[in-house]
């Protein structure tokens, strides 16, 4: 489960889960469906219709890269030993939930883990070069702005919900 799928971040995490053979529900809002869709999400929900940790569902892992999800939410939509990871930021929960994880309230065999910043190492970046040179992993790539438009796309990220990155002086 993918909280924030469709995003600059999101559509990056889906196709690696996918790559290695995950199961992929995405959370955005549904115009972001067609393109989750096309990078492999197997199932879609919309954020602004349905809170996925009330629905009854459990997940074995959680991405969260929204960040609008207090610890005792996930804890609900978790299944047993399951996996909570937060991408960084400064999403508001983030410190709370930090707080309440120092004191283990997440529980028995569920876990929780932040995804923060670390040095690119050689592994890494050849595995995602690799995918990249295969076609596995694509960005998703919402609108391309000539550089002398920079300001406009700016403008674009400014005012919310673009789907994927932005990309300043692509194809021009
Ligand atoms: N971009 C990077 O390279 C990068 C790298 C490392 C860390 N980060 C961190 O990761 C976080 C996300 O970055 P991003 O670039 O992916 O941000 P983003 O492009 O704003 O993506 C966030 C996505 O979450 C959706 N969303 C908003 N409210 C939601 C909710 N209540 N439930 C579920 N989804 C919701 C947004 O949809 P709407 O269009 O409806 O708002 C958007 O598609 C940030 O805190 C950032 O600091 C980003």
């Amino acid at each position: 489960m993918i909280n924030g799928a469709g995003g600059g971040v999101g559509p990056f995490a889906v196709q690696i889960a996918k790559y290695f053979g995950a199961e992929v529900t995405g959370v955005d809002n549904s115009k972001k469906f067609d393109m989750l869709r096309s990078i492999g999400a197997d199932y879609v929900i919309d954020y602004t219709q349905e809170d996925f940790t009330k629905n009854g569902q459990h997940y074995d892992l959680i991405l969260d890269i929204a960040g609008y999800h207090m610890i005792f939410d996930y804890r609900r939509a978790l299944s047993s030993n399951a996996n909570l990871f937060f991408s960084w930021g400064f999403q508001i929960y983030n410190f709370p939930n930090f707080v309440y994880r120092s004191i283990n309230f997440i529980g028995g065999s569920k876990k929780m883990s932040l995804m923060a910043w670390k040095p690119n190492n050689k592994e890494d970046l050849d595995f995602i070069k690799e995918l990249i040179e295969s076609g596995k992993l694509v960005p998703v790539i919402d609108r391309c702005y000539p550089l002398n438009e920079v300001a406009e796309a700016f403008r674009y990220f400014e005012e919310g919900h673009p789907q994927g990155k932005n990309c300043d002086n692509c194809g021009t």
